[in-house]
């Protein structure tokens, strides 16, 4: 066993160590991580500091990055490399946004349960978060096990939800807190885009919620329905007993799979720095193409 892995929560999180990511890892660890991670769904690599090269090495290992999207954020400096998503509350100039920072309001939408790129055709499948800079207190994030909830639901809502198609767009998450600041063009490019409900994860052959703040409408069910059927179930999935609370320390490296987990942040002091970089492990394929 080249990993050592101790869980963390009663169903689901993994902590690896006897590992240094800053050095090109052997297949076999990569398989034995790969592994770990379709047991557990969130891995937590305390004591790393690495660069965005290395992080991004490590990441690719897993798959292909994703690219920022530039294209919605006509405002967006990049302060990082295309394939790290700024997780911060920094500008360009590495100074904390003030209040009414745009970009900043916008980014409030990552303390809604969600998963990363659900507004994406091919979503994620795994996300790496790094903390470089982290606030003293408060700015945790919170894992939820939708594997575990799948299993949870009684057997009625299960058969009403498999099969079922979403529309998941990030006009619909940052709707719900109000923010609406989009232009005309960037509307267009955030068409919603078709995710099933029900996942089976192929690493464990676990069915799974899919479940995101993205997700607005049901195909075919009226607006309100599918509206509450979501909230409903977006409850259910995040109480306590599926829930992880990650208290970061600088150095830490958390990776999750997208595919049967949610996530949020949690608030903080923004006067003080926050700044996590990000690598995206795109998923390759539609969901509705994987289900079918
Ligand atoms: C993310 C994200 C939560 C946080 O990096 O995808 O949602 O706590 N982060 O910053
Ligand atoms: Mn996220």
């Amino acid at each position: 066993m080249p990993i050592t892995v101790q869980q963390l929560h009663p169903v689901f999180v993994g902590q690896v160590t006897g590992l240094d990511l800053r050095e090109p890892l052997d297949q076999e660890v990569v398989v034995a991580i790969s592994d770990a991670i379709n047991r557990y769904e969130v891995l937590v690599f305390p004591g790393q500091f690495i660069t965005d090269e290395q992080q991004m090495a490590f990441s690719r290992r897993f798959g292909d990055l994703e690219t920022t999207v530039r294209a919605y954020r006509k405002d967006f400096v990049p302060r990082l490399d295309p394939h790290i998503a700024d997780i911060s509350n920094l500008d360009q100039n590495n100074s904390v946004r003030p209040k009414d920072d745009r970009l900043r309001l916008n980014a409030l939408g990552n303390r809604l349960w969600h998963s990363d790129s659900s507004f994406k055709r091919v979503p994620a499948r795994f996300s790496l978060l790094s903390a470089r800079v982290v606030p003293s207190e408060g700015g945790e994030t919170q894992f939820a096990d939708m594997r575990a909830a799948w299993d949870a639901l009684p057997d009625r809502m299960k058969s009403r939800l498999e099969g079922l198609i979403c529309e998941h767009t990030q006009l619909f998450s940052r709707a719900r807190i109000g923010f609406t600041d989009w232009s005309e063009e960037e509307r267009e490019k955030m068409a919603p885009v078709p995710q099933v409900l029900v996942r089976t994860h192929p690493g464990s052959g676990r069915k799974s919620l899919f479940l995101s703040s993205h997700a607005g409408r049901i195909r075919g069910m009226e607006e309100p329905e599918a509206r509450m059927l979501l909230l409903d179930l977006t409850e259910f999935a995040t109480q306590p007993q599926f829930v992880y609370t990650h208290k970061w320390a600088v150095g830490d490296l958390v990776m999750w799979d997208n595919r049967c987990t949610m996530h949020r942040a949690r608030e903080y002091d923004e006067t003080q720095v926050r700044d996590m970089h990000r690598t995206t492990v795109s998923d390759g394929v539609p969901t509705v193409a994987e289900a079918a």
